[in-house]
């Protein structure tokens, strides 16, 4: 996608193959930093920093830790997965593909494992965005149903499941691309995300597609929704159970019970890879991550002086319960669109069966 006209992936391998390089996201929209990642340590703290985030660029940016942590020499396979799974613990893609890299590596000669390792890492990083292109053509024909004929479809969205949370394109945002390039006049309310403020991410990224947009407060969705100015909800997801329950961005649930009460279609973006066909219930079988107080008692953003700035909005003592992750069940999601096609979560047994084949 494009940065001031000039096109992007979120992160990239260099050609020599020493580093992979990230757009730092801790610092936008302010600044457009890169950074290098070499070391095994330089890859955990990256992806717990939140960085690198969004749940399927913390599995490709795994994916290449691991291989960097293999040729580095200093732990054995599987105290490398060890320790990039437990970076983050609620997004599932993170497992997925430190897993794949796992199994590959396990299934080859230790003289042949880095190169193994990262060949895996490239084939992940090109199909992530192969994938996240499927999901938007997909996810297209639904813009295209709801447009009928409104001039523009209003579409609200919450966090960033756009391209800085995967390597091209997005999740819930490659619709909202496929059709602005369809010539489809979209409008995105864009929910501010609370405390991490993913939402201005995706305002960043929108600004830089040109795409009409409006930023929130995470509590403006439902009046919104009231008053008919919400043609469609559209998320990411961080985790989806085997009966579609949705786990995504705290707070998306509060979003699909107003889409329910006004009858507005709410849909899941998102790659297979997201699916962890192992759990059911998701509210009872999910680990949510909680993350440090801070994140809520202290703001980050630009002084007038154009530096970075914080200021702290509770007092020391505040007690503070920062939740990163909620569950939505699964009845309230009217279909998750994936990169083999849009199914409603009463057709999950289809969904298994196109993915395992
Ligand atoms: O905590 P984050 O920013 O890594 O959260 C993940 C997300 O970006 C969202 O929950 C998103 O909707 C799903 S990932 C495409």
């Amino acid at each position: 996608m494009l940065v001031q006209g000039k096109p992007y992936r979120s992160v990239w391998l260099e050609d020599d193959e020493q580093s992979l390089t990230i757009i730092d996201q801790t610092a936008l929209p302010y600044a457009f930093v890169t950074k290098s990642l070499h070391t095994l340590p330089e890859f955990c703290h990256a992806i717990r920093a939140m960085q690198v985030r969004g749940a399927p660029l913390i599995g490709i940016t795994a994916a290449f830790g691991f291989a960097f942590a293999l040729r580095e020499g200093k732990l054995c396979a599987n105290d490398i997965a060890v320790e990039l799974i437990a970076t983050r613990p609620t997004a599932i893609n993170l497992q997925w593909a430190v897993e794949q890299v796992l199994q590959a590596v396990n299934a080859t000669t230790s003289e042949n494992a880095f190169s193994t390792a990262l060949s895996l890492a490239k084939t992940l990083w090109q199909q992530d965005i192969d994938t996240c292109s499927a999901i938007g053509d997909h996810g297209l024909d639904i813009i295209k149903q709801t447009a009928n004929d409104k001039t523009t479809v209003n579409i609200l969205t919450h966090c960033n499941a756009g391209w800085l949370a995967t390597v091209d394109w997005g999740t819930a945002l490659a619709p909202i691309y496929k059709a602005h390039e369809a010539g489809l006049n979209v409008h995105v309310w864009v929910d501010e995300t609370r405390p991490r403020n993913q939402g201005y991410l995706t305002a960043w990224e929108l600004e830089n597609a040109g795409i009409p947009h409006t930023v929130i407060v995470d509590n403006t969705g439902g009046h919104l929704m009231q008053h008919g100015k919400v043609d469609l909800c559209l998320v990411g997801s961080d985790r989806t159970t085997a009966r579609g329950d949705v786990c995504n961005k705290i707070g998306t649930y509060l979003k699909a019970l107003a889409a329910h009460d006004n009858k507005i279609p709410f849909y899941v973006a998102l790659p297979t890879s997201t699916i962890d066909w192992s759990v059911s219930d998701g509210l009872a079988e999910i680990p949510i991550e909680q993350r440090e107080a801070d994140e809520v008692r202290i703001i980050h953003g630009q002084s007038h002086s154009g530096s970075n700035d914080s200021l702290q909005i509770a007092s020391d003592n505040t007690p503070v319960a920062n939740y990163a992750f909620d569950v939505t069940p699964a009845k309230y999601i009217s279909g998750l669109i994936t990169e083999k096609g849009v199914f409603g979560t009463d057709e999950m047994d289809q969904l298994s069966l196109h993915t395992h084949q």
